[in-house]
């Protein structure tokens, strides 16, 4: 409890800045107390029952999850300033083996498979710590098991806040004291705030101040065609939020072909959530970028119309300031007729810069192709892309949802209809010519069989949700775990995105 002098001194501290006008957030907190978290509070929840028949458990009880991949316990916790974190969280295992859990922060994989292993009894508490990045205000953490025992019993979470920020962290959201500009003629609504600048194609340095000085907000970001950039921030009245993004600008907005829509010329930015909140916003040219070039199909592009969702629409949010994802992928494209569509590798190809990184990834729509032609395209992509400076990197198909028991069959894994093991092509290709693959096939196999047949149909389009079945294309939950496991596999590969990771 603050002393009243203390309390009157940050009252006329806050009335100072509100007199300025600029509430803005300048930096992780350098030390924080640790906070518990205890899963039987509301808002937490536990895709099972709240127990206390074992012993040696903090406040009423533990979690003891549904034995059932992806039956979670979620925390949802409050940071006073962006930055890294120390998640401890408490479990007991009573059983032998390993209950690996993904550890998803507002959504977003900040780790996958985090060993929860066997404390010897269930009256046996032992605590696994993780670290992540928080945003400032409300978060939420959720413990999702990735097999079918599901997760060790859980007692709490502990955490604090702001101990050591990361790199990635202080990239981006960018804090600095510059004050809010208020919110441009460009902006209109409130509900949400669509905003749009005239600009030509090329990338910007957009910075937006979200908060109000006047009231609480929660607000997420968007711009162009349903590209995600930042997700639902909550702020205090009188907190401003400064977060600084490059944007790539194209037109049209979506797939190159105009599949979908053309979109709008110049760039449209939008502040959604349920309480979006702007008090400035500015659009200048951004120099010199690190560009990652997307030249993929359906399951990457960005799809104009929900609910498709290409993970490339995804991939934005785990991209800071100083490196922007330039989707160039189109639906239906192959290895072949992605070379030769003018709109496609013909209009990518004299951007890169030295150093950029382009991703390819085809497959889907290779269901004839020769094992010999397969090679050669993508030989000719690579060769091309070298001549440019940039760095090709090869991510095999992610697979589609068609099962076979309890295993995917062999066309959800690309062998196609002339018996050509397109992922096996990629991978060998790769290493004959020095190309990193990133295996997304094999890493989307690995998820959506430990999901199992019915579970991992929320990775796809289904009716009772989206109103359309389709095991090939994607959710926008199952582009962002797809986006998750392309960014798994950046940082193995370790190419140079991984410096501007958030
Ligand atoms: C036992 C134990 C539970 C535990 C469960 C499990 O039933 O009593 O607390 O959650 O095993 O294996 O998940
Ligand atoms: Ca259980």
């Amino acid at each position: 409890m603050l002393s009243r002098r203390q309390r009157v001194g940050l009252l006329s501290a806050c009335a100072a800045v509100a007199v300025t006008g600029a509430a803005v957030l300048t930096a992780a907190v350098a030390s924080a107390a640790v906070t518990r978290y205890e899963v039987e509070s509301s808002p937490a929840t536990c895709d099972g029952v709240i127990e206390s028949n074992h012993t040696g458990y903090s406040g009423s009880g533990f979690c003891n999850g549904d034995n059932t991949a992806g039956a979670a316990a979620q925390f949802t916790v409050t940071a006073s300033a962006a930055g890294t974190a120390t998640i401890a969280v408490r479990y007991a295992n009573g059983a032998t083996a390993n209950r690996p859990a993904d550890v998803l922060v507002n959504g977003a994989a900040a780790q996958s498979g985090a060993a929860f292993n066997g404390t010897g009894g269930w009256t046996t508490w032992a605590t696994a710590t993780l670290t992540a990045s928080l945003n400032a205000g409300s978060n939420t953490i959720r413990l999702s098991p990735t097999t079918a025992t599901g997760l060790a019993n859980i007692d709490y979470l502990d955490v604090e806040v702001g101990v050591s920020p990361s790199p990635s962290a202080t990239a981006s959201p960018t804090m600095t004291a510059s004050p809010p500009p208020g919110r441009p003629a460009q902006c209109t609504g409130s509900s949400p705030i669509t905003c749009h600048f005239a600009v030509s194609p090329g990338n910007y340095t957009v910075t937006a101040w979200i908060g109000d000085r006047a009231s609480a907000g929660n607000t997420s970001m968007s711009v162009e065609a349903r590209r995600r950039i930042l997700p639902a921030v909550t702020t205090a009245a009188g907190t401003i939020t400064q977060y600084v993004f490059t944007i790539n600008v194209r037109q049209p907005e979506g797939q190159p072909t105009g599949q979908g829509g053309t979109g709008t010329p110049g760039l449209s930015v939008t502040f959604a959530g349920p309480a979006p909140r702007l008090s400035g916003l500015t659009v200048q040219p951004a120099s010199n970028p690190l560009v990652v070039y997307l030249a993929g199909d359906s399951t990457v592009c960005d799809q104009m119309l929900a609910p498709w969702t290409g993970w490339g629409q995804i991939l934005p949010l785990h991209v800071a300031a100083g490196a922007v994802v330039a989707n160039y992928s189109d639906s239906g494209e192959s290895s072949g007729s992605f070379l030769n569509n003018s709109a496609l590798f013909p209009a990518m190809r004299p951007l890169i810069r030295s150093n950029d990184l382009v991703l390819i990834q085809f497959g889907h729509n290779d269901k004839s192709t020769t094992a010999s032609t397969f090679r050669g395209n993508l030989t000719t992509m690579i060769n091309q892309v070298r001549a440019r400076g940039g760095t090709p990197v090869l991510v095999t198909p992610p697979v589609r949802r068609r099962f076979d028991g309890n295993q995917l069959d062999a066309t959800a894994r690309h062998i196609n209809g002339v018996g050509v093991n397109l992922p096996a092509e990629m991978r060998s290709l790769g290493s004959s010519l020095g190309v990193p693959v990133i295996d997304l096939t094999a890493k989307s196999e690995a998820l959506v069989e430990s999901m199992g047949p019915t579970n991992s149909a929320q990775l796809f389009l289904r009716q009772s949700v989206d109103g359309v079945t389709d095991n090939t294309h994607f959710s926008e939950y199952g582009a962002g775990r797809m986006a998750d496991l392309v960014v798994e596999g950046i940082r193995e590969r370790n190419l140079s995105l991984v410096s501007y990771l958030r």
